[in-house]
C-alpha cells in the first residue's frame, strides 16, 4: 500500500475559516444556512461532505466550488481568497481549477457525447483539433472512447456519469467537486463510479471533495466531514460505524 504524503500547510487547497451563509428570505429577513464552517483540505485528499438532506451540504459545495460566496467568514481556494470576487471573476477561477460532477449529470442532451466533454475546452485557446484530441484522451480513460458519436440519451446512468466525468477531467483539473454523484444510479453503477473516483485520486492525485446523504458512499473517502443543521458536527476519519456520525449529531443538538 502507498501511504500518502505529509500533509504540507503549502499544500492547502481549500481553506474556510468561520464561513456563514444567509440567503434572504422572500417575506423579508434572512435564513441561515451555513453556520462557522471551518477546515482545510489539502491536495490529494479524498472528502466526503455528508449529512442530512437539508443540512447545508449543497450550500458548502456551491462555495467550494465557487459557485456561490459566503455570507460571513473567509474563503480562500488555492491560497487565492475569493470570498468577494465579482461572477465573472468566479467563472475564471471555476474553469482554470475545477471540475464538476452533479447528480444529474448535466450533459446537454442534444450535443454528442464529445461535444459535451469538449465543452470546458472551448475557453482555454485550443485549437478544434486540439480539443478533439483531448477530449477523446478523456473518453478513453472512462471506458467510453466507441460511443463519442451518441447522444446522452442513448446511454445508461452510470455511462452518462461516466462521460460527466470525462469532462470534468478534460480541463485537467486539481481538483473535483461532485455532489450526490451516484444519486441517480443504482447500487451497481454507483459502485463502479466511486471506485473509479478512488482510482483518480490515488493514481493521479486528484483531490476528491463528494458531497453524499449516504454512509455507505461516504466510506469510499479517506475523511469525512459531518454537516448538521448548518454546523460541522464530526471531521476526521472514516469512523468504523455510522453511529460515531449520529451521536456528533446529538451532542451538538444540546449546545
Ligand atoms: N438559494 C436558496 N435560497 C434560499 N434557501 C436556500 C437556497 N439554497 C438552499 N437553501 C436552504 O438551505 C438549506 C440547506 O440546503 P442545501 O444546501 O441544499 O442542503 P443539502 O444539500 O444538505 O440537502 C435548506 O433549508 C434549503 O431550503
Ligand atoms: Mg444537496
Amino acid at each position: 500500500m502507498t501511504r500518502k504524503p505529509k500533509q504540507r500547510p503549502q499544500d492547502i487547497i481549500i481553506s474556510m475559516a468561520g464561513v456563514d451563509k444567509s440567503f434572504p428570505l422572500e417575506m423579508g429577513g434572512q435564513q441561515q444556512v451555513l453556520f462557522d464552517v471551518t477546515f482545510d483540505v489539502h491536495a490529494g485528499e479524498f472528502v466526503a461532505i455528508m449529512g442530512p438532506s437539508g443540512s447545508g451540504k449543497s450550500t458548502c459545495m456551491n462555495i467550494i466550488g465557487a459557485l456561490d460566496t459566503a455570507t460571513g467568514g473567509t474563503y480562500k481556494l488555492y491560497g487565492t481568497d475569493i470570498t468577494h470576487m465579482t461572477a465573472d471573476e468566479l467563472a475564471v477561477v471555476r474553469n482554470e481549477h475545477i471540475g464538476f460532477v452533479f447528480q444529474n449529470f448535466n450533459l446537454l442532451a442534444k450535443r454528442t457525447v464529445l461535444d459535451n466533454v469538449m465543452l470546458p475546452l472551448m475557453y482555454r485557446g485550443m485549437s478544434m483539433g486540439e480539443r478533439v484530441t483531448r477530449a477523446r484522451e478523456m473518453l478513453k480513460r472512462v471506458g467510453l472512447e466507441r460511443f463519442e458519436t451518441y447522444l446522452p440519451t442513448q446511454l445508461s446512468g452510470g455511462m452518462k456519469q461516466r462521460v460527466a466525468i470525462a469532462r470534468a477531467l478534460a480541463g485537467d483539473p486539481k481538483l473535483i467537486l461532485a455532489d450526490e454523484p451516484t444519486g441517480a444510479l443504482d447500487s451497481k453503477m454507483g459502485n463502479e463510479i466511486l471506485r473509479f473516483f478512488k482510482q483518480l485520486n490515488h493514481d493521479m492525485g486528484i483531490t476528491i471533495v463528494m458531497i453524499t446523504h449516504e454512509f455507505d458512499i461516504a466510506r469510499y473517502a479517506d475523511r469525512v466531514i459531518h454537516i448538521y443543521d448548518g454546523r460541522i458536527t464530526y471531521d476526521g476519519p472514516i469512523p468504523a460505524n455510522e453511529s460515531v456520525l449520529v451521536k456528533s449529531e446529538q451532542k451538538a443538538r444540546k449546545k
